[in-house]
């Protein structure tokens, strides 16, 4: 048995708080209870003592037996006061109250997880509007009362959204497994009540509506395990940039937390929505489809426009047309009149009413070639309205185990209420062309074979890496120096290009001619962020004589720039052929810890911040996805007569780094700018690593 049983399947439940008065919160919640059903035994508390609802009133939490669940509904200051005596009666306790940590009362949100604590009870909230749960049957929220009972598990950090929910979903005739505010967190998270979900029957899609994790790896960890069948919409609110903070690097400064977010939703399988509405038809459609088992769409429309607004959006996101012309004829032919289009979107024009419809779409029902159904309708001003409507719930109950079908009525009042009457019947139909086909990809998504992807230990000198590290810790440095980074880099296993550091000038030529001209010379100063910027880097140095001019005008600059830097000296590097520049980082992030970033260099990362990111470490194939999904991504697979990068090299470079930064916890954040690629290899030339030192 889960152990979070208890609070979704207590057998015993206290109001602490109910009320005598309707339409106070303490009365909603007990009215509610009894509606929904509820046939555990309630126990009321409240001092007065007397009746409500025709149940006895108990003066105090002592006078009552252990329960499974307590519903706290008093004011903060008093909830604070009771949390002890309470929690030594349940094994969970529901803090509705607010005025805590979301006002600054951090104090009394604590003492109240402590107190509770004490005892061994668990905290949902506070400052939450209740929990449902069809297992119990039991609605202890001060929401609406009646809750239809689905397969859909609501998780809502906001309050007024999550009630906001319950009634959208009444209207949309959505069923709910459970819906669970979490509120201010202070104990349970979404991570223990997505773990009850994962192993809860009633439950097959989870809506989660969040605005922020302080525990993002635990979250990663547990989606990990979600089972394959459990599918989960995320909605996230608050797109906080990543400026606010100060960040030494270019990966730091492009990690918003939105962009990490949604990173651990793609690496995690979480679909994630932008918008209610989206959110909302997703999780309609899911609930309601079979799996496709394939990815042949067929378009069905009485309207060429229409047909056409809906094979432009499947093309939008990737939806296949099945567009075997042949079968296509086969399967629909005694339904197209001889002037209609085999082609899809299958035309029945505008002639088309509800026998029409009905032969066309048990047609498509039939044929195993397809794999899911998008029926569109574009009102005509008839009467046939009726008999259309009854066709298609009639058709779709018959059929709807067999394939995915999505509808789409465009026009006025008759389509609407069509589409109405189609969600009542729990039908995915919808107003808008766009809305079933982002319907169908979030389908097709929520199905996408995930296969455990492992990340393999790879051999680095970590001793090796340990010491240039620690060494800066102990000479208090937090950002390492150039040569430092490379080396570390090197250790990790990535192909970096010979490199020196030269303390004088005699190193400086000695150097340079064993690296073998041209070779590039570089400053190397801690004082001294922006090289290029003060006159600290020479490149393409062809022979000594070049090499001693180079060494005495990098000092010169560099002394003139910043008169009290110290100098370590030059770095000497092997001068490297052109290629694609390419950026390799990683930053910390509070809630996920360590991430990845990619992207191509120069106006690519900087201007248009075409990158990709992931919660460190990933898999070889996460690493492709990341390289695969930057826009800029056609100029390393070769476009224009050019040829194809190595991008073999550019992923076991994420996968090292990925290895690296988790490896080592000191490695607060790391840019490799650039990596160069050629079509075999990737080298590092210019490499940022900052540590984290204690202080
Ligand atoms: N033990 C038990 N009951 C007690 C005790 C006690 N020690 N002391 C007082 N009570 C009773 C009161 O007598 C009262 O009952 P009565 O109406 O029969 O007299 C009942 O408990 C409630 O106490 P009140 O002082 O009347 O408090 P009120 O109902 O006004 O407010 C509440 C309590 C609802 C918890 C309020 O403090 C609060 O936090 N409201 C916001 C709740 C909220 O929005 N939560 C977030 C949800 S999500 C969202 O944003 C929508």
């Amino acid at each position: 048995m889960h152990s979070l049983e208890p609070l979704f399947n207590p057998k015993s439940v206290a109001i602490v708080g109910a009320s005598h008065h309707e339409g106070k919160i303490g009365n909603i919640v007990v009215r509610n209870i009894i509606a929904s059903g509820y046939k555990g035994k309630v126990y009321l508390i409240n001092p007065k003592g007397g009746e409500i609802l025709g149940l006895p009133v108990y003066k105090s939490i002592d006078d009552i037996p252990e329960v499974d669940l307590s519903i706290i509904v008093v004011p903060a200051k008093i909830a604070v006061e009771l949390a002890e005596k309470v929690a030594m009666k349940s094994k969970y306790i529901i803090v509705i109250t607010s005025g805590f940590s979301e006002v600054g009362n951090i104090d009394g949100e604590r003492k109240l997880v402590e107190n509770a604590k004490k005892h061994g009870a668990r905290i949902l909230g506070p400052n939450v509007f209740g929990i449902f749960s069809a297992k119990a049957p039991i609605n202890a929220t001060f929401g609406p009362a009646e809750i239809k009972k689905g397969n859909i598990g609501v998780v809502s950090q906001s309050g007024a959204l999550g009630i906001a929910m319950i009634g959208k979903a009444a209207e949309d005739n959505l069923g709910l497994s459970s819906i669970v505010s979490i509120g201010n967190k202070a104990d349970l998270s979404e991570v223990e009540i997505l773990s009850y979900l994962f192993q809860d029957k009633l439950t097959k899609v989870i809506f989660m509506y969040m605005e922020g994790l302080e525990n993002g790896r635990e979250f990663m960890e547990i989606v990990k395990k979600k089972p394959e069948e459990k599918k989960i919409i995320a909605l996230k609110a608050g797109r906080s940039k990543a400026g606010a903070r100060a960040v030494a690097s270019h990966t730091g400064s492009l990690a918003g937390s939105d962009e990490i977010f949604d990173a651990a939703f793609r690496q995690a399988g979480i679909i994630r929505a932008y918008s209610l509405e989206d959110a909302f038809n997703w999780v309609a459609t899911i609930a309601s489809s079979p799996p496709p088992k394939g990815k042949n769409v067929v378009i069905i429309t009485n309207g060429g426009g229409l047909g056409v607004v809906a094979a432009d959006a499947c093309e939008k996101y990737g939806l296949k047309l099945y567009d075997d012309i042949e079968m296509l004829k086969k399967t629909f032919e005694d339904v197209m009149p001889e002037f209609g289009s085999y082609k899809n979107p299958i035309d029945l024009t505008g002639q088309a009413g509800a026998r029409e419809y009905e032969l066309a779409l048990k047609r498509a029902f039939e044929d195993e070639n397809i794999h899911a159904i998008l029926a569109l309708y574009c009102e005509r001003g008839d009467a046939e309205l009726e008999a259309l409507m009854n066709t298609l719930i009639k058709v779709h109950k018959e059929y709807k185990d067999k394939k995915p079908a999505l509808y789409a009525l465009f026009g006025g009042e008759g389509t609407s209420r069509i589409v109405a009457e189609m969600k009542k019947n729990r039908i995915p139909a919808f107003g808008e062309v766009e809305d079933a086909v982002s319907s169908l990809h979030a389908l097709y998504k929520a199905y996408e074979k995930r296969e455990e992807e492992k990340i393999e230990d790879v051999e680095m000198d970590e001793a090796g890496i340990e010491k240039i590290i620690s060494n800066a810790i102990n000479e208090g440095r937090n950002r390492l120096l150039s040569h430092e980074a490379k080396e570390i880099l090197r250790l990790a296993g990535l192909d970096v290009p010979p490199f020196r550091l030269a303390r004088n000038i005699d190193e400086a030529v000695k150097y340079a001619k064993e690296i073998g001209y041209p070779v590039a010379m570089k400053v190397v100063s801690e004082d001294i962020l922006h090289k290029t910027d003060v006159g600290g880097v020479v490149l393409n140095i062809d022979n000594e004589e070049e090499a001693i001019d180079a060494y005495e005008l990098i000092m010169k600059n560099s002394r003139m720039h910043v008169p009290k830097a110290r100098i370590e000296g030059v770095e000497i590097s092997k001068m490297l052929p052109k290629g694609t520049e390419t950026i390799i980082g990683s930053t910390t992030d509070a809630s996920f810890g360590k991430v990845l970033m990619f992207g191509l260099g120069g106006i690519y990362v900087e201007v248009l911040k075409d990158v990709s990111f992931r919660i460190a470490p990933v898999s070889k194939k996460e690493a492709e996805r990341m390289v695969r999904e930057i826009d800029s991504y056609p100029i390393l697979a070769g476009i224009r007569g050019e040829k194809r990068k190595d991008i073999k090299a550019i992923i076991e470079s994420i996968y090292r780094i990925g290895i690296l930064v988790d490896k080592f916890e000191e490695i607060a954040e790391l840019d490799i700018n650039p990596l160069i690629v050629y079509e075999k290899g990737a080298k590092v030339v210019d490499a940022r690593i900052l540590i984290k030192v204690e202080k």
